[in-house]
Formats: structure tokens, sequence, C-alpha cells
């Protein structure tokens, strides 16, 4: 087990719902720390260079029409085994398959919008939070 980052995303179905707390709470009881917020509303441009390995999906334009609907809640997450950890809490991509207790089962409506987004390894979590924190240090 080593500490880890991630990136998480509090999506904008999550916040227009007034999930934001709830959800921060989860990951806080998870034991994880968060280790730096944005709120911000994304850009087309930032939306399509966020989800740019997904562009030739046949879901890429919902994907960014979805994600640049409202604001967002944008985190980095530090703890052991933090991304494992953070997806676990997710749940599946799908809420349909999400486990009980999980943030997709408890707050996410279907596929598309899932509530959250969480890197899927170290490379992609490094790629993220520079993505959103460039100038960022502990
Ligand atoms: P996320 O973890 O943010 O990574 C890619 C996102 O694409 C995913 O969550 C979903 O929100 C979205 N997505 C994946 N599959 C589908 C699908 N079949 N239809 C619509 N959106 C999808």
């Amino acid at each position: 087990m080593a500490v880890e980052r991630t990136l998480s995303i509090i999506k904008p179905d999550a916040v227009e719902k007034q999930h934001i707390g709830a959800i921060l709470a989860l990951v806080e009881r998870a034991g994880l720390s968060i280790k730096a917020m944005r709120m911000l509303h994304l850009t087309r441009p930032m939306a399509e260079g966020f989800y740019a390995v997904h562009k030739e999906r046949p879901f890429f334009g919902e994907l960014v029409e979805f994600m640049t609907r409202g604001p967002v809640v944008v985190s980095v997450l530090e703890g052991q085994d933090a991304i494992a950890k953070y997806r676990e809490l997710m749940g599946a991509t799908n809420p349909a398959n999400a486990a009980e207790g999980t943030i997709r089962k408890l707050y996410a409506k279907d596929v598309g919008e899932n509530a959250v987004h969480g890197s899927d390894g170290p490379d992609t979590a490094a790629t993220e939070i520079r993505y959103f924190f460039p100038g960022y240090e502990v």
C-alpha cells in the first residue's frame, strides 16, 4: 500500500441536487483527505480536453454536453491506496451495477449522469491533477 493522490470530480447532476456535502462526507469517512478543491463551470474546450481519450466514443457529445451544463467540484484526494479506494467508494460507472452504499448507488441516475469521476490509475491521476491544478504543490 502506498499513499497516493487521485482526482475527483463531483459532476453537474450531483451539484444540482445539492449532494456536494454528502459526497464529501463519504470521502472523508473513507479515510481520504481533501488536499485541494475548486468549484468551476467547465467550458466546452476544458471538458473536451479532459475527456479527449473518449472522443471517438458514441457518447462523447452527450458527455461534453452534460459536463458543461452546470458547475462541478474538482478535488485532489490523498490517502493509502487512494485511487482504488475512491473507485470502490464511487461504485460501478453504471449505477445499476453499483454496490450498496457507494456514491453512484446513492446519487447517480444512469451511466451518463453518474455523479462523480475518479482517476483510473496512477498515470491518469497525475495527468488529471495537473489538468485542474497546474500550479498545485503540497
Ligand atoms: P467517468 O468516470 O467520468 O469517465 C467517462 C465517462 O463517460 C463516464 O464516467 C460516464 O459519465 C460517461 N459514459 C461512459 N459510458 C457511457 C455511455 N454508455 N453513455 C453515456 N455516457 C457514458
